[in-house]
Order: structure tokens, then C-alpha cells, then sequence
């Protein structure tokens, strides 16, 4: 036998020399629940080892974060039933909890990064990421809502905006209110290919943001298409995208290999809730080895071709490194 291909795994040394993906801690942002109040931190209960946190602990959670070497946030609020309307209008109301704490984020760690998430669900007594009428999600009168989030999130401070509503047409409206209002630095990475997906479930029992009627599947992707991503690879593009994402990630590394293959741009992976508890749950009951489990996942997002992941496992990753 001429070629042996055991012989560059021989050693660890010899391994990690031929070693075509690295993981680093700079690939990462983390995703993380802000609540109104003080001194709370409550676990999230379908995701072990995940906390929702009022501002003053979150602070103290981002700068452990940071001496771990994450740089990177994006911040989702949960907010109570009483403060959820129709329209949202919460999301941009200036006085409301979530912008004054991605305000004093940015002004206590100007360094770091900070996402926001552009979406009406949260805010939304419907539940959905658009404006419900008749049972139909409304496209261009939603845009007009994203809109103000966008602008108000912009105002306070968030580097990068995340629009995860699948709405038509809102990576160019958002682009446009932005610089219209003198705020051509702010980034906008685009939900690109989000797809409708059993695995956001965890993340909504932590907002407690499930659609009340219906399901989303009128504006998130078929689980089934696959070159569809590229028809909003190419629109998120036009309208001037800096960043599109694919979601999930791990029943979705084709779509993210076909947009790292057919774009420019840096492609980020969301590694969701619902990846994340499969398997804390199987680790909890000694099903699989879990730290094993998440090094090869993550490996295997950065692999398809994912330059950054937002993942809830970014901190234990970070520790891991530094062990
Ligand atoms: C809101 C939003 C969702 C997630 C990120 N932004 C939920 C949804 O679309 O229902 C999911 C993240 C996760 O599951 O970790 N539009």
C-alpha cells in the first residue's frame, strides 16, 4: 500500500497539524435572556445551565464572558403578558427595560459587541414575528413596526441588528431607516434561511413568546427547501445585508454550505435552543458523553462552512478552551 492515510493520525501532535477546522472563542456569540428587575437569575428549565438575567447580573455574566475571551452578545428580553399589545410598541417605546440595558451594556463594555433581535414576537400579545389580522400575518405594515424597533435599538447602542421575523423586504427597509437617521454603522446580519423549526421550542418557553394561534410557517422556511436559500441569499444581498445567517444549524449544514459556496459574505450558524437541550438532556441521563457532543457539533457548523455561531454552549466552549 502506497498511501496509508493512518499515518497522519499517528500522534496528537500529528493530528492537530493536519487538523482542517479550528474552533476559537472569536467565532462565537452568545446568545443571552434579559429580564426586568435586580438580583434575578432564573434557569431557563428546558435549557440546563442557561440562565434568564436581570441587567445587573447580566452585566457580571458578560464581563466573566469576556475575561474568557466571548467579545460577542445578542440580547433577547422576555417580557411579562401585561406589557405584550398587538403592535408591539414595546419594543421601541424608549423607556422600556431591554433598550436602556443594551444602552448601559454598550457604555460599560464598549468593546463588546451587542446583537439585537428584530422581531415583533416577544413583544407581541399574537405571539408571531408580523402583525396579525384575520388570522394572516401582514407583511408591509409589519415592516413599518420593525422599523422603529430597528431605529430604537440602533439609538440605543446595539452594533448589530438581527431581524429573525422572515418578513419580505426587511433587510432593505431596515437599511434605509438606519441611514437615514445617520446610522450607517450599524451592522445588519440577516435571519437569511430561518426555517420553521421544532427546535426553537426551548427559546420560547424562555420569553414565553409561542405564536398563540397557528404556526409560523407563513414566513419561516419549508424544513423541505433547500435552494429557496438562495432566493433570500440574493435578496438579503441586494438590500445590503453585512452578515446572513442560517437557522437552525445542525439539521441545516447543507444550507449552510450552499450559502458559504454561493456568497461572499460571512455566513453566521445559529446553533438554537432546541440543539442545545437534545443534548443536555441526553448528558443529564449519561445517554452521551455532552462535552464530547458539543465540541463535534460546533466542529461540525464551523466545518459547513459557518464563520461565526451563536450558541448557548459559547461559554462552556470558552471554558473548555481555557482547561
Ligand atoms: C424570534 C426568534 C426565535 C429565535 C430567535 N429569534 C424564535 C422563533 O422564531 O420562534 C429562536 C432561537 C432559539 O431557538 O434558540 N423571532
Amino acid at each position: 500500500m502506497l498511501r496509508r492515510p493512518r499515518r497522519n493520525r499517528k500522534s496528537q501532535v500529528i493530528r492537530q497539524m493536519v487538523e482542517e477546522t479550528r474552533l476559537s472563542v472569536k467565532d462565537f456569540i452568545f446568545p443571552m435572556f434579559l429580564i426586568d428587575g435586580i438580583n434575578q437569575k432564573v434557569e431557563v428549565s428546558s435549557m440546563p445551565g442557561i440562565f434568564r438575567y436581570s441587567l445587573d447580573l447580566m452585566l457580571k455574566e458578560i464581563e466573566e464572558c469576556m475575561n474568557l475571551g466571548i467579545m460577542a452578545f445578542d440580547i433577547f428580553p422576555a417580557y411579562p403578558e401585561s406589557k405584550k399589545d398587538k403592535y408591539a410598541s414595546e419594543s421601541y417605546n424608549p423607556d422600556t427595560f431591554y433598550l436602556k440595558a443594551i444602552h448601559k451594556i454598550k457604555t460599560s463594555f464598549p468593546e463588546a459587541v451587542v446583537m439585537t433581535d428584530v422581531a415583533m414576537d416577544p413583544y407581541s400579545s399574537d405571539g408571531h414575528d408580523g402583525l396579525v389580522q384575520d388570522g394572516k400575518i401582514l407583511n408591509d405594515e409589519t415592516l413599518e413596526i420593525l422599523g422603529k424597533m430597528s431605529l430604537a435599538q440602533a439609538q440605543a447602542g446595539a452594533d448589530i441588528l438581527g431581524p429573525s421575523d422572515m418578513m419580505d423586504g426587511r433587510v432593505g427597509c431596515i437599511r434605509k431607516i438606519l441611514d437615514d437617521n445617520g446610522f450607517t454603522d450599524v451592522s445588519i446580519m440577516s435571519y437569511t434561511a430561518k426555517y420553521a423549526s421544532a427546535f426553537y421550542g426551548p427559546f420560547r418557553d424562555a420569553l414565553d413568546s409561542a405564536p398563540k394561534l397557528g404556526d409560523k410557517k407563513t414566513y419561516q422556511m419549508d424544513p423541505a427547501n433547500y435552494y429557496e436559500a438562495l432566493i433570500e441569499a440574493g435578496l438579503d444581498t441586494e438590500e445590503g445585508a453585512d452578515f446572513l445567517m442560517v437557522k437552525p444549524a445542525l439539521a441545516y449544514l447543507d444550507v449552510i454550505r450552499l450559502l458559504k459556496d454561493n456568497s461572499n459574505l460571512p455566513i453566521a450558524a445559529y446553533n438554537v435552543s432546541g440543539e442545545y437541550a437534545m443534548i443536555k438532556a441526553s448528558a443529564q441521563r449519561g445517554w452521551l458523553d455532552g462535552e464530547r457532543a458539543m465540541m463535534e457539533s460546533l466542529l461540525s457548523i464551523k466545518r459547513a462552512g459557518a464563520n461565526i455561531i451563536l450558541s448557548y454552549f459559547a461559554k462552556e466552549f470558552a471554558h473548555l478552551m481555557r482547561k
